[in-house]
């Protein structure tokens, strides 16, 4: 054999030895427990042939508690880019077979190094998280490492998309840089994300908790709303993120990609003409009407679980991408909280960052009264919903179906705050509140059943529809419901070169 072959030879032994992480036993267990490795998720994430690594070779630096004896080429992530359905991005996966994928400096320095490429480059980045949170034996190094990791999620934040996977358990540091990421994906049964783990819990609170109730998918996905998507496998989860790669541009100065489509932009649905019931107190399903209006009747739901009252997600109309704000009905009467508010807020700042036009379709009683949302600061997470659809300067196309009452018309896009196109259908009622609440409060003196719903009835005559808005002119025009895919298209299609710009600022203050 020629020396170069020798050579040849070496490159090949130590791209093996990399390959295998923390060694087969260690890939055994992580198997045992449900997860794939490192290698076998981005496999799934990035087109076939596609992905390039990068310091494959890197290796930690301490000499601490008998570090200096164990060195695993990678030192625990795996870095690199390749391509999802041909478009560049970026992504780290951090390898739990390597001391269980805890962030040293070397490990931070590799992710900090496709963090910044992918900043120069324009292209998202997608972090694949299975870590023990901070290298024990590094201390202070690791924290480093973290906040430099963190300080560049924020600089990346509204210039390229960042997802972050979520498929092991996740503990301390490793929580807070996918938080500040723009979407959350966790796997049901399988991964975890807290701050501090059961032990630690039982600990200082006493409270007797298990790691699923205190952090698992379905915890975050329904009562925190840490995470944005569940999935109910890692494969399942690699390909969402797929999906939703597929509706975000790469970065913040590019439009949406647009895809080729098929769905004729003409097409009618009579169902939509009888969808919305007569009597204004009977739900029905917000998610029939954006179904049946989208290309394809495909609508990407995010945070399905968490605050059901208000539906937000991503859909194509004639091939592109638009985010969808929408109450729902047939949950809490579509009442606008602290969580719906928080929701939708942080939707509609991230779709006005990536240049996604924002389609908003109302049907609000308006904001919830009582206590419990007094004291957790309905004004304030209410504002933020308001200060966000102010400000956003992407086209703002807005459907009222029915109720759109009090300050929550005002919130959901109204023309007011900025609406390009207002619709509304001739079922809507535009108004204060509902005539029954409205006529209690105007007449006070006692009255007999019927003079009472003679007065209810005066009060809908008057106000309980479109046309009083209309004639002001603050509803541009009344739509049959067949026709709404047609005359959104339109409106998209007549807000596509809209440029607005907000008066120069360093950043505003929204009431967080
Ligand atoms: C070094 C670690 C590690 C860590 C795990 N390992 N966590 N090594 N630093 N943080 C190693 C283990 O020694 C073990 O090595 C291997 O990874 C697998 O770990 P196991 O415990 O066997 O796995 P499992 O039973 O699945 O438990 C996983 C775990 C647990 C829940 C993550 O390992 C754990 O609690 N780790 C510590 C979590 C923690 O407290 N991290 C620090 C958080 S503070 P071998 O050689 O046996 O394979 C923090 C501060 C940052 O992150 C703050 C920034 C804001």
């Amino acid at each position: 054999m020629s020396s170069q072959q020798d050579k040849f030879e070496r490159l090949n032994e130590r791209n093996v030895e990399a390959e295998l992480g923390g060694g087969q036993d260690r890939i055994d267990r992580q198997h045992a427990a449900g997860r794939k490795t490192a290698r076998e998720r981005i496999a799934i994430l990035i087109d076939p042939g596609t992905f390039v690594e990068l310091d494959k070779f890197v290796v930690h630096r301490s000499h601490n508690f008998g570090m200096e004896e164990s060195h695993f080429p990678g030192d625990g992530v795996v870095t690199g880019y390749g391509k999802i359905d041909g478009r560049l991005v970026y992504t780290f996966a951090q390898d739990f077979t390597v001391f269980g994928g805890s962030m040293s400096r070397s490990n931070a320095d590799k992710i900090m190094k496709i963090m910044d490429l992918a900043m120069k480059m324009g292209a998202p980045l997608i972090g694949l998280n299975d870590s023990g949170g901070a290298r024990i034996q590094e201390g202070i190094e690791s924290l480093a490492g973290y906040a430099d990791i963190f300080y560049r999620n924020v600089m990346a934040s509204g210039v390229i998309p960042q997802i972050s996977a979520i498929l092991g358990p996740c503990a301390g540091g490793a929580v807070y840089s996918p938080a500040i990421t723009d979407f959350i994906v966790m796997v049901k049964d399988t991964s975890y994300m807290f701050v501090t783990g059961p032990d630690v819990v039982k600990a200082v609170t006493h409270e007797d908790v298990t790691k699923e109730e205190l952090g698992g998918a379905s915890t975050h996905h329904s009562v925190s709303g840490v995470a944005h998507l569940t999935a109910d496998s890692e494969e399942h989860a690699l390909l969402m993120i797929r999906e939703l790669i597929g509706y975000l541009p790469s970065n913040n100065l590019e439009e949406p990609h647009a895809i080729e489509f098929k769905d004729d932009i003409h097409r009618e649905d009579k169902s939509l003409d009888t969808l919305i019931p007569d009597d204004p107190n009977k739900a029905y399903d917000m998610k029939e009407l954006i179904s049946t209006i989208a290309d394809d009747h495909s609508f990407f739901e995010i945070q399905p679980a968490f605050a059901p009252n208000m539906l937000i997600g991503f859909a194509r109309l004639a091939g592109r991408s638009v985010g969808i704000v929408a109450n729902q009905p047939a949950s809490l009467a579509g009442v606008l909280d602290i969580n719906s508010s928080v929701k939708s807020a942080r939707f509609v700042r991230f779709c006005d960052a990536f240049n996604i036009p924002l389609v908003t379709i109302v049907d609000v009683p308006g904001f919830l009264p009582g206590t419990s949302q007094e004291y957790g600061g309905i004004i304030r997470h209410g504002a933020k919903l308001l200060y966000a659809y102010a400000e956003a300067t992407v086209p703002k196309i807005t459907l009222i179906t029915r109720k759109a009452y009090g300050g929550a018309y005002d919130v959901m896009s109204s023309k007011h705050i900025g609406g390009d196109v207002n619709f509304a259908y001739p079922t809507a009622e535009i108004a204060v509140m509902g005539a029954e609440g409205a006529v209690k409060i105007i007449h006070r003196e006692k009255m007999n059943e019927e003079e009472l719903a003679q007065k209810i009835e005066d009060y809908r005559e008057k106000f309980s529809n479109p046309y009083k808005a209309a004639e002001l002119g603050y509803i541009d025009e009344i739509i049959i419901p067949s026709q709404t895919r047609f005359k959104l298209i339109q409106a998209l299609e007549m807000t596509s070169n809209k440029h607005k710009s907000n008066p120069l600022k360093k950043h505003g203050n929204i009431p967080l």
